[in-house]
This record gives C-alpha cells, structure tokens and sequence, in this order.
C-alpha cells in the first residue's frame, strides 16, 4: 500500500513538472541577428516569453545556424522547427508559386502599396495557400528595395550581361536576371559570401541590410542603388503545431507576432538605409547612385519581366496588386 502512494505521489510529480515545463518554439531564420528580420524575431521572443508568463519558450536560430535554405520548409513541415521567416521568394520550390509575384521588377512603387497588398485580400489568399502544405501563415515582415552587387559598376543594365548573378530559388528572379542577359544562379543565402569571395558567382542582389551584415561589400566593388526589386517575409508556423496550442496561449502569441510585426516594419527602412551609409563610410566598396535616365534604363530592360512571368505567378494576381497601386494614385 504504500508502495503505491509512493510510486502515485511520483507520477503525480511527474505531471506536475511536464506541466510546467514551457512549450519550446523552435524559429530558425537565415540573416543575422542585426538585421529587421533578426530583430522582429527577437522582439517577438521577448513578447512571447513576457507575456505568456514564461508558458512558452521560443528558441530563436538566426544565420542558417539550425536549417538553411532548401532545407528549413520541410524541417517546418517534420516537426524539426515550429517557425521560420523565410522570405517570399522562396515559396516556388514548395509548390506555391504565386508568392514570386513579389520579385516582379518594380511591380510596387512604394511600400505604401506593399502594405496594401500584405494587410488586404492579397495577403490573407497567399496564407490560405500555405495551408494545403501543413503551415499557417501569421504576418508579413518588411525588408526592403534591392540593390546589385558586383566588381563591375553596373550603371548600366547591359553591364550585367554574362555575369554570374546569384538568386534566391524563384523562376521570376530567374527570369529577371536573363532578362539582364546575366546568368542567374541560385544558391543558399549562407552561401552567398564564399560564393562571390571565391568567383563562383560574380554578383548578386539583395536589401543593404542583408548586404552588409553579410559583408558582402567586402568582397564586391560596386553597390548600384537600383532599387529595382523588393525582399520581405512571410512569418510562418506549422499548422499542426500552431492549431494544437491552448487557445488563450494561441491568442497570446498571436498578439505577440502583431506586436513584433508593427515593430519589425517600422525599423526596415532605416536598417536599411543606417546600413547603406555604413557601406559608403566603410569605403570598402563604390556605391553607385542612378540619374533617372539610368533608372529609366533599368526599368525599361526588366520591363518584358511581368508579362513573361504572368502565366507563372497568375495575372490575377498581378492586377490586383496594381489594383492597390492605383488606389495609392500609380497609374
Ligand atoms: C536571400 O536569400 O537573399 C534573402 O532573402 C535572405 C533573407 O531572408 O533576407
């Protein structure tokens, strides 16, 4: 009998300590930690942690460290992680093809629009797209307009032509760059550095914020500021795991990512700009401003782009985003 109240009296123990135990939530990301998307992460672990009276514990995993790209969406999908942030681009290769409407050159004029388009219909019928795949969708962070980046100055878009540019996996980016008479490669951003150092790869793309907490600009001469595409991200959770929360905890973390959402949006655009200054101060590589007729000229050679890419990416869905354009006065 006593045996009994013993071995109870432990089991009852037990439970009482796995019930404390905090929900870990794994949420692997690729950039650095000082960078807008590294931050959002961090702010919403803060948020989510204080909040929920330490119930959670969210595990944050920044440059490639646990999964890199290729590999995290179905990390995502096994259960290995509970969270990622990867950026639209990389939503083709799982089959949704539609989020590569965001590489369309210069298919948004502003952010202003962008938001339209992430906080309206567009952006809720991209998440409900995620679901088929096991992931909920929870927010789109902003980054920020690209830049090139090579060891020729690219002033001009014919410069590009027979470089080995690197892309993100998106056939529009692709499509981008052969428009450019470039070669497009895509390649894991953890890659990236060595990639250029070592010539695999003579140039690239991406936001100043992720140029330079890369240090891309120490391997690369030139920066044009073309401005000519957008990267941001869709902050994503699995589905099974998201929908298996205590639902007061669910309602606490989803005020956590709005909160972290606001705050990671507001910051973008000055990393990003703090980091172009950064670059120029750093005199480590050349950066290259446009006249408008340069501008003009970029945007006239990736013009072709939108109407090959509308059979991939869906017309709809590009009028709908220059739907919201109009709205915002863009023709
Ligand atoms: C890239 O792969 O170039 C970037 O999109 C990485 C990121 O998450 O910003």
């Amino acid at each position: 009998m006593k045996r009994f109240a013993l071995s109870l009296a432990l089991c009852v123990g037990a439970f009482a300590a796995a019930a404390q135990q905090p929900i870990v939530i794994k949420f692997s990301h690729v950039v650095a930690t000082d960078t807008p998307k590294g931050k959002g992460a961090e702010r919403f672990k803060q948020l989510a942690e204080e909040r929920s009276g330490g119930r959670v514990k969210v595990e944050v995993y920044p440059n490639s460290q646990l999964f890199k790209d290729g590999e995290e969406m179905e990390a995502l999908q096994l259960g290995s992680v509970q969270m990622l942030a990867p950026s639209v681009s990389k939503f083709g290769p799982l089959g949704i093809r539609e989020y590569e409407a965001f590489d369309i050159p210069y298919i948004f004029p502003d952010k202003a629009v962008l938001a339209r388009v992430t906080e309206g219909p567009v952006g809720a019928g991209l998440f409900r797209k995620l679901e088929a795949k096991g992931i909920v969708g929870l927010a789109y962070w902003d980054n920020g307009f690209k830049v090139m980046t090579s060891n020729k100055p690219m002033r001009t878009p014919g410069e590009a032509k027979g470089q080995k540019l690197r892309i993100q996996s998106s056939k529009v980016l692709d499509s981008q760059m052969r428009a450019l008479g470039a070669l497009p490669q895509v390649m894991a951003f953890s890659e990236v550095y060595q990639g250029l150092q070592t010539g695999v790869v003579d140039g690239t793309e991406n936001t100043p914020s992720n140029v330079y907490s890369q240090k891309t600009h120490e391997v690369q001469k030139y920066l044009v500021v073309t401005n000519h595409g957008y990267i941001g991200y869709a902050v994503i959770a699995s589905k099974k795991f998201w929908d298996a929360l205590p639902p007061d905890l669910r309602a606490i973390l989803e005020g956590a990512m709005r909160d972290a959402t606001v705050y990671a949006n507001s910051i973008a655009q000055r990393e990003n700009d703090e980091a172009l200054e950064k670059m120029r101060a750093s005199g480590r590589i050349e950066i290259v401003t446009l006249t408008d007729a340069e501008k003009e000229a970029w945007r006239k050679a990736l013009a072709p782009v939108q109407k090959e890419v509308a059979p991939r990416v869906g017309q709809d869905l590009i009028d709908a985003i220059q739907k919201e354009a109009a709205a915002q006065g863009y023709k």
